[in-house]
């Protein structure tokens, strides 16, 4: 595999500010592929990771009844088979593959990244492998295989548990998540970059700063979902549970007595 590119890299004039270079037709690989590569980051891969982790996964830190109804939603929403396959697993599949290849050909080089050192370069690369192997295998325990968490969102709580009360498995989904949100965190940067959106040395020093941040958020919010699951009573997986009772809003509930 080629490494960080560093034997393609041109050397740096002095005095040349260095920065991201551009998206541009007939640099390097293909333009569209690139072009959709870098756009399926932020659409749909990036706002479902927003998603998963700010909003869905957040609810967890209000107990298993909330966790539940949150994933009893998703998992009603219409046509969620296609949703699932065109919103998250073609466009994971496809910037994942794709994102192998670009590390692969070594594309981009040590001038196109603005610090001389080059790790956040190499740290895309790698943050990108590590959550292509978390979410493989997140993906293929909690909607797979064990209790279908589609059809007993009950057992939703209980299944998070019995995976995050094993040390090995914890740190897994630590590193997993805190790879994912670097990579996402500092992908907004380098698309915004790329695609004109923050034009401007000094207006992307200031981004950056921004973007940062954006990863401490995802990771303490992360975080806190985890020692959630951590911190409660062990919740049963039991795909008999009565699961729809917990999935009617309360103004539905039915009222005792009545
Ligand atoms: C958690 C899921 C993922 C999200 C939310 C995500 C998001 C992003 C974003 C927003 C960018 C910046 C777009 C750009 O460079 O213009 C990016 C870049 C990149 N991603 Fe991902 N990505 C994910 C998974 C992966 C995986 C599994 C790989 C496989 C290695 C990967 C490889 C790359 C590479 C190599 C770049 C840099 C491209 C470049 O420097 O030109 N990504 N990603």
């Amino acid at each position: 595999m080629a490494s960080a590119a560093s034997s393609t890299a041109p050397a740096i004039t002095p005095g040349i500010k260095q920065g991201v270079a551009p998206l541009r037709a007939g640099h390097g690989t293909s333009f569209f592929l690139r072009r959709l590569h870098s756009l399926t980051g932020i659409i749909p891969v990036g706002a479902f990771l927003f998603e998963h982790i700010l909003i869905s996964n957040a609810t967890a830190i209000s107990g298993p009844e909330a966790y539940a109804r949150q994933v009893s939603f998703l998992a009603n929403l219409p046509l969620v088979f296609f949703l699932e396959l065109f919103g998250i697993w073609l466009p994971i599949a496809y910037h994942a593959l794709y994102g192998f290849y670009i590390w692969y050909r070594g594309d981009g080089n040590v001038v196109e990244y603005p610090w001389s050192g080059n790790w956040m370069y190499t740290a895309q690369r790698w943050t990108g492998g590590i959550a292509f192997i978390y979410i493989v295998w997140h993906t293929w325990t909690m909607r797979f295989t064990g209790v279908d968490l589609h059809m007993y969102p009950a057992a939703s709580f209980g299944k998070v548990q019995a995976e995050v009360f094993q040390p090995g498995l914890f740190l897994f989904y630590v590193v997993g998540l805190v790879a994912a949100s670097w990579h996402f965190a500092y992908g907004i940067w380098l698309f915004c970059a790329k695609w004109g959106i923050v034009p401007g040395e000094r207006a992307r020093k200031r981004f950056l700063v921004v973007c940062i941040c954006f990863f401490f958020l995802l990771t303490g919010v992360g975080l806190a979902s985890l020692a959630t699951f951590r911190s409660r009573p062990l919740q049963p997986i039991d795909s008999s549970a009565p699961a729809m009772t917990l999935v009617l809003p309360a103004k539905v509930q039915p009222v005792e007595g009545r």
